[in-house]
This record gives structure tokens, C-alpha cells and sequence, in this order.
């Protein structure tokens, strides 16, 4: 293992530590890594835990923690710290964001709320996919993660009409799944929204026997093409519970090492983007290892939610985890 100094550190100059030599320096430190399951497979061999939004959004919250260093997106960070108050949080690369975040300003939907109950003449609940910023959080009546969605959904009484953000094909999927017939927002994955149907049906016909999973953030065509539809912790369960079989991935490309690691019995191809098959979010790939090492010494930089948020976001989240 290389020596751990705080000196002189830069990413493009940093002596990076094995993955097992990271993880056994931040126990010693008290800081715990969480990561998400896109990111690459070196960042998930150095994180104490790995999972989907709703496991670490769990995880931040049941976890005794006083420093927790999310390998993720913002909107994850927030997300632990708004479950945590009490630990710091901070990020290998404040700039790893989500087109899905991005794509549902608080003050847009603020504006689309009210023209929603003048029109319907009440107020409709607002479901947030958790993939969205602390101040959409604020203003909405509860989260929900690819994991829980329906039971969220389900929660709803029937007579209220729901607007769901924001992500339209999330939304799209749940309405088909749960006959609801929820306003949608119009945002996208940037990764997702890229699988085409075309080049999936061209591999399912080069791999027959092979089982498609996609996830719901897919467009409609994608997700009528697959056998399966299902968060990344979903998929993960089912496939371990096959033997030897092909699995076509309609995700974002990283998922394929964690499968690797726990249900190697099987093979994993990467359904193909409308241009390549590398479907890697470019958000993720922003946490190197080297930036997550530093940001280890570092501590920093931090997540903060602001005080006037901060309420009202983690009711919403908190309303989704008694479910
Ligand atoms: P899940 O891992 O919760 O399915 O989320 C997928 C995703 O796109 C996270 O950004
Ligand atoms: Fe956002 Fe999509 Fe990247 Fe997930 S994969 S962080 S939803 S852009």
C-alpha cells in the first residue's frame, strides 16, 4: 500500500492506495464510503457498502456515522445528509450531477404546482423519484427510489390526482404498472433515454435463451422489449437466482461488474446505446479514484442542504422510509 500523506495532494500527482488499503484507512479514520452501483469497480471495492438509491439512503440513515464519503451524485449526498444531519458529507467531485436533477428547477416546479390545483382545483400530491435536488424534495409529499416506487404510488389514495417527477419514463412505467394515470414531468435520463430498441432486438436475436432486464428510466419500446423491468437492486436479485444464463443489460454499464461479482455464474452483455454500447453515466465517471482518495484526506468538499430546506426535504424522504 502506498504511504498516506496529506501533503501535496492533487489528483493528477496522488499515490492511490489499493482498494483494500482505502477502505481499511477510512474504518481507521471513522469514515464510512458508501457508493452507488454505477460507479467503476474500483470505487465499489473501496466502499464499506454498495448499493441502489434506497439501500443507501437506508444505509445513511441507520448508520451510526460522523463521516460518510458518498461515491455518487449529489443528489445522493444530499440525500444522506438530509437522513444524517449530524455527519459530514462530502463527495470525491461536487460536479457530478444528473440530467434528471437537473431537468426540474424548485421554482419551475413550484410554478407548475400552482397551475396544476387551479386547474384541477386541488392541490395534487407531488411523488419525487429521489433523483432530484433538496429543494424539489422540499416541495414535494414524498420520495420515492426505483426500488419502491409502486408501493409509494400504491400509498396514494385513489381520488387524488398525483404529479410525478422527474422522470417521464419512470412515471410512464409506473402508470402502466399501477393503472394510475399520474401527471408527468418531462425529464430524462441522459443514459438511459439513449437504449434503442432496434440494436437490443439485433442482440436478442444473436443471444436466444437470453433474458433482457432494463431499467424503468428506459423509454416505453425499450422497456415492451425486455422480460424484466427493475431497479438495479432488483436486477441484482434476480440474477443470482439464475444458473448459467445470458443476460442482456439495460442499464448503465458498471452494473455489469457488481453482477460479475455476485452472481458470476451467469453472462452479462451491455445492451447497446442508439451509438455504442458504453451507456457509462459521465456523472459517475467523474469520481476517480484519485479524487475519491483525496477527498478521503480531505474530508471535503462537503455537502451542505440549506437550513430552510433542510425540514421539509427530509420529511418527504422520511414519509418514503416508513413506508
Ligand atoms: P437505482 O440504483 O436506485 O435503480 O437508480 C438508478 C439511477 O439511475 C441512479 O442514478
Ligand atoms: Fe442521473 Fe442517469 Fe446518471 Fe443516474 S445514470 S445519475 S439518473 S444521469
Amino acid at each position: 500500500m502506498a504511504s498516506v500523506s496529506t501533503s501535496n495532494i492533487s489528483p493528477s500527482t496522488l499515490d492511490v492506495p489499493e482498494p483494500a488499503g482505502i477502505q481499511r484507512w477510512a474504518t481507521e479514520q471513522g469514515i464510512l464510503i458508501l457508493a452507488h452501483s454505477y460507479q467503476d469497480g474500483f470505487i465499489q471495492e473501496c466502499a464499506h457498502f454498495v448499493g441502489d438509491s434506497l439501500e443507501l439512503a437506508r444505509c445513511a440513515a441507520e448508520e451510526e456515522a460522523e463521516a460518510i464519503c458518498f461515491a455518487g451524485v449529489h443528489f445522493m449526498a444530499e440525500t444522506a445528509k438530509l437522513l444524517n444531519p449530524k455527519a459530514r458529507v462530502f463527495v470525491p467531485d461536487l460536479e457530478a450531477g444528473c440530467s434528471l436533477a437537473t431537468s426540474c428547477k424548485g421554482a419551475d416546479l413550484a410554478a407548475y404546482q400552482e397551475h396544476l390545483k387551479q386547474k384541477l382545483g386541488q392541490r395534487p400530491v407531488t411523488v419525487a423519484y429521489i433523483n432530484c435536488t433538496a429543494e424539489v424534495k422540499a416541495l414535494c409529499d414524498i420520495i420515492c427510489t426505483s426500488g419502491n416506487a409502486r408501493e409509494v404510488v400504491g400509498s396514494i389514495p385513489e381520488d387524488r390526482p398525483i404529479l410525478f417527477v422527474p422522470d417521464m419514463h419512470l412515471g410512464g412505467w409506473l402508470n402502466e404498472v399501477t393503472g394510475r394515470e399520474m401527471i408527468l414531468w418531462n425529464g430524462a435520463c441522459q443514459v438511459h433515454e439513449l437504449f434503442s430498441v432496434d440494436t437490443l432486438r439485433d442482440l436478442q436475436a444473436q443471444h436466444s435463451g437470453s433474458i433482457t432486464i432494463s431499467h424503468p428510466e428506459c423509454p416505453k419500446p425499450v422497456r415492451d422489449a425486455s422480460d424484466h423491468v427493475l431497479g438495479t437492486a432488483g436486477m441484482l436479485r434476480l440474477v443470482k437466482q439464475h444458473e448459467d444464463k445470458t443476460f442482456l443489460v439495460g442499464t448503465e454499464g458498471n452494473m455489469i461488474y457488481r453482477f460479475e461479482q455476485e452472481a458470476p455464474q451467469n453472462r452479462y452483455i451491455p445492451a447497446p446505446g442508439a451509438s455504442c454500447a458504453c451507456n457509462l453515466c459521465p456523472f459517475m465517471a467523474l469520481n476517480t479514484p484519485e479524487k475519491l482518495w483525496m477527498s478521503l484526506q480531505e474530508r471535503g468538499p462537503e455537502v451542505m442542504v440549506p437550513d430552510e430546506l433542510f425540514e421539509s426535504a427530509r420529511a418527504s424522504l422520511m414519509r418514503m422510509l416508513a413506508l
